[in-house]
């Protein structure tokens, strides 16, 4: 059984997503053993002590820099036992110590088509907000291994929504949530524990051979 360790920073709605999952069975040969949070504020805090998962703060205010904070959650990624890092809604772009140490053991979901709409100073509603301003029509969200460069990693699941004529970043938001990121980054999670990704040349390859 795989140790998954989720790192969150504010609502926790894609942590709710993988606990919901793994709670059905749906997350095989894996089980969350701590959340740790970027922010003492964070209601993703509440969702973990809810289904009693242990939780851990390492505020990034309390950090001089990226390196140091990064250098605390490497330390606490390691006394925990990590086999697979889960970044679900982590607002802080972690440095090469810890993407270099778990390399292709880190995921991140992104709430745009990669690589649109993405690296640094792309997160959250912002996202969306550069989505309708440019007018596209599909959007969507990624699933991708963790390298040091922002949102740049081996792509795992990509899925689609449409745009609608009227949409606001909040309800586009809430649409590729609801449609993609709940359901991708659980299915990711547990294809990561399974063994069924592969990395050829950079690039992630899935086995489709055995059954969803
Ligand atoms: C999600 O939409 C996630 O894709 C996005 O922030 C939201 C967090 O929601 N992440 C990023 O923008 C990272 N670059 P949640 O806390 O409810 O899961």
């Amino acid at each position: 059984m795989k140790n998954i360790v989720v790192l969150v920073s504010g609502g926790g709605t894609n942590l709710q997503a993988l606990i919901d999952a793994q709670n059905r069975g749906e997350i095989k040969n894996g089980k969350i053993t701590c959340v740790i949070s970027s922010n003492p504020e964070a209601y993703a805090i509440e969702r973990a002590a809810k289904a009693d998962i242990p939780s851990v703060v390492i505020a990034r205010k309390e950090y001089p820099d990226s390196v140091s904070y990064s250098r605390a959650i490497l330390e606490e990624l390691n006394r925990q036992k990590a086999d697979l890092v889960i970044l679900a809604g982590f607002m802080t772009i972690l440095d090469k110590c810890v993407t270099e140490a778990y390399a292709y053991r880190i995921i991140n979901v992104h709430p745009a088509l990669i690589p649109s709409f993405c690296g640094e100073g792309f997160y959250g509603l912002r996202v969306h907000e550069k989505a309708l301003e440019y007018g596209v029509k599909v959007s969507g969200a990624t699933i991708h291994f963790v390298n040091e460069e922002a949102d740049a990693g081996a792509i795992i699941l990509q899925g689609t929504v449409d745009v609608e004529n009227d949409d606001t970043p909040e309800t586009l938001q809430r649409r590729i949530m609801e449609n993609v990121e709940w359901k991708l980054l659980p299915k990711a999670a547990s294809l990561f524990c399974e063994g069924r990704i592969s990395i050829v040349d950079g690039k992630a390859y899935i086995d489709r051979s055995k059954s969803e």
